[in-house]
């Protein structure tokens, strides 16, 4: 145990409940659970809470499409998650949801202190209403055409054509997304969190517990005026209801944070921890958030100052990281790179993927690029021919000449030395979060040991009878340097660890104990601890990714357009749905190009009889002219969607990696236009 052990409870952001883990959160996760891993190593109390997000509109909305309710909705993600989660060797100490009855005590409990203390208003407002679904709908469920410069189809929010900020109420031509109907407008009572009360108190506390780049952010938001928060939502809404307003409900992101109370006091409760001395005013135990950078206005300003008008412990430091990118790219559905988790690890082990976030984070916020190549060149070149290599070129000795007894001396102490001494630098980059900084640190220490290796020629040696001593002695420094280089890795390669436990006959690889040498010790047989990293592994997990991300778009094709379907979940679909579907095939009777559209074509298709308007996104593959005349198969049951261009009456069938290529039928006399395809 280090002189004073620390208490520090960490967490990450809760994953929302409505999609499936992918490797864009995993930076998050893995960030979190290396540096969790190294304070426990160091022998500090360390505990890593998480929980998934249950509650909000989209949660309620997506369980009304699956045809279930939000509670079977958010049990069956919960379990997806936490297999996920566990196959990355995210080491969870508890891992809970916002919806229970821990977090109503507490969203309660935080909400009534501040209001209490007069840090609640009430202001009546006016909001898009869905008069068919009946409910209010947020912002980004209503869509139309920009107030500003008349773009057409944007979200109720923001234009992302020019950038402008409104009202769904501005909007022109507004339709719901949730049901296509005209929004009315319509009042409500709202509850607001009074933010501009903790204005003094958040700049003090920004400026000790924020990270200096996210800082500057931060004063672009204290200049511009901290407004007054809408912390409540109207029945029909998927949350807890407002203790003393019946019919309202807490916005999910005033829950959301509190939940990370509420995983610890159910952690609390299995484990006999007090949870107030951890969460008390005055508690002088430390709490770390790590989160992305685009929920840093709710964790540095909301969740601060919530906790402080409603006397709680503030964080000790929000750590923000930034986003990921593939190959240089925003993660892409159609080129493969969105990658879950789940299908990441059909192909590849978590520990590669462990090690390059590692090798790549650093204490900031830049946003950090996977680039396949790069990955697989580094895992191979730094764990497998550096690190593990150290081994391989050692242990056959030792086992074979020598019982696996280690010398009773070092060869080398001076070298060995070094090492031991490199780690005071090493755990200072583990505790400041430059995990990059770390990685290159421990790779000098494995390049001196190979060099080392190479230079006592082992294999050399042991062809000669005198010298059977220096091999022995040789081969033992390389295992020492070895365990010494696999201890400074063991918080990023959990599962290598344990390999390397069982190989060195050691009962742990704390921090510590690599000051003491392996002298006279005897280890196990070796047994090889990675592979390399194959292209063709790469290769597959590219094009599995396309086909889950494909099959999945397909499923949920008539919401495609809607904020809901960002992270799509994986599912089949019974025969009854399938039933439904009503596939017919369709002359293409004309085909056109839409004004400003880059990836539309308009169809109009014949179904024998009856004419379709369709939109198809298939300009890139094929023109006009080469499409008019042919027969294709459609959806002719769909739902009309308004588009951006006009309505669209169905849906072509396409293949290939999203729109690119049409099924088309030159025309016969066996397929005729409006026949039903069974
Ligand atoms: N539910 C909220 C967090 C509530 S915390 C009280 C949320 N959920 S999320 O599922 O969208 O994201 C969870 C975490 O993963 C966030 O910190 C988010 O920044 C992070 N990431 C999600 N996609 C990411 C990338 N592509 N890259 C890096 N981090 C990403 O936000
Ligand atoms: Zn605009």
């Amino acid at each position: 145990m280090p002189d004073t052990q620390r208490k520090i409870l960490v967490t990450s952001a809760l994953p929302y409940a409505n999609g499936p883990i992918h490797l864009g959160h995993l930076v998050e996760y893995i960030q979190t659970d290396i540096w969790v891993r190294f304070q426990k190593q160091r022998g500090h109390n360390c505990t890593y809470v998480c929980a998934d997000d249950a509650h909000g509109t989209p949660i309620m909305l997506k369980a009304d499409q699956l045809g279930i309710t939000p509670e079977e909705l958010i049990q069956k993600v919960s379990q997806d998650h936490q297999k996920d989660f566990s196959g990355f060797m995210v080491g969870f100490d508890n891992y809970y949801s916002t919806h229970s009855e821990e977090n109503k005590h507490f969203a309660s409990l935080v909400y009534t202190r501040l209001r209490d203390k007069g840090h609640i208003s009430k202001k009546t407002i006016t909001q898009a209403y869905d008069p068919e679904k009946e409910m209010f709908l947020p912002d980004r469920f209503v869509k139309g055409d920009c107030p500003k410069c008349g773009a057409l189809d944007q979200y109720g929010d923001s234009c992302e054509k020019c950038g402008a900020t409104y009202s769904p109420v501005d909007l022109k031509n507004a339709y719901s997304a949730v049901s296509g109907a005209k929004p009315i407008e319509k009042e409500s009572e709202h509850y607001f969190f009074k933010l501009g009360d903790f204005e003094e108190f958040l700049r003090n506390w920004v400026d000790k517990h924020v990270q200096s780049q996210m800082v500057h952010k931060l004063n672009e938001w204290f200049e511009s005026g901290l407004q007054n928060w809408d912390i409540s939502r109207d029945a029909p809404y998927w949350g807890f209801e407002i203790p003393d307003a019946p019919g309202k409900y807490f916005y999910v992101w005033l829950d959301a944070p509190i939940g990370y109370m509420a995983s610890f006091k159910n952690w609390c409760d299995k484990t006999g921890v007090e949870f107030d001395e951890y969460w008390d005013e005055a508690s002088n135990t430390e709490l770390y958030h790590f989160i992305g950078k685009d929920i840093a206005y709710f964790h540095t300003l909301f969740w601060p100052a919530m906790l402080e008008g409603a006397g709680f412990k503030k964080p000790d430091g929000v750590f923000c990281h930034g986003f990921l990118t593939v190959d240089g790219q925003k993660m892409s559905k159609s080129r493969g790179t969105f990658i879950m988790a789940e299908t990441y690890l059909n192909h590849l082990r978590p520990e590669y993927l462990r090690y390059y976030f590692a090798a790549k984070l650093g204490s900031g916020i830049d946003d950090i690029d996977l680039n396949l190549e790069d990955f697989r060149m580094r895992v191979n070149a730094d764990l497998v021919n550096k690190v593990v290599n150290i081994a391989s070129r050692c242990a056959g000795f030792i086992h074979k000449k020598f019982d696996g007894k280690l010398s009773a001396e070092l060869s080398s102490p001076k070298l060995y030395q070094e090492a031991v001494t490199a780690g005071d630098s090493i755990a200072d980059a583990y505790e400041k979060r430059e995990f990059g900084r770390a990685m290159r640190e421990i790779m000098a220490i494995a390049d001196k040991a190979n060099q080392y290796i190479d230079t006592a020629e082992p294999w050399v040696l042991a062809k000669q009878e005198d010298k059977q001593q220096e091999v022995q002695d040789c081969c033992s420094m390389g295992i020492n340097l070895f365990r010494v280089i696999c201890t400074y890795l063991a918080p990023v390669l959990p599962l290598v660890t344990e390999d390397v436990k069982a190989f060195l006959n050691l009962e742990s690889l704390a921090w510590d104990t690599v000051k003491q040498p392996l002298t006279n010790h005897t280890v196990n047989k070796f047994k090889p601890l990675m592979q390399r990293v194959d292209e063709d592994k790469i290769a597959a997990l590219i094009e599995d990714s396309r086909q889950t991300m494909e099959a999945t778009a397909a499923i949920q094709a008539p919401i495609e357009s809607s904020p809901l379907s960002d992270d799509p979940i994986s599912d089949t679909i019974s025969f009854d749905d399938f039933a439904k579907v009503d596939l017919r095939v369709a002359l293409i009777a004309k085909a056109e190009h839409v004004d400003g559209a880059k990836k539309l074509l308009r169809l109009t298709l014949d179904l024998g009889g009856e004419t379709r308007n369709v939109f198809a996104g298939i300009k890139s593959a094929y023109s006009p002219e080469d499409l008019q005349g042919k027969l294709t198969v459609m959806v002719a049951n769909l739902a009309p969607r308004k588009m951006k261009f006009g309505m669209s009456e169905g849906m072509v069938l396409a293949a290939g990696p999203g729109g690119e290529e049409l099924w088309i039928l030159e025309p016969h006399a066996g397929a005729q236009p409006g026949m039903r395809i069974k």
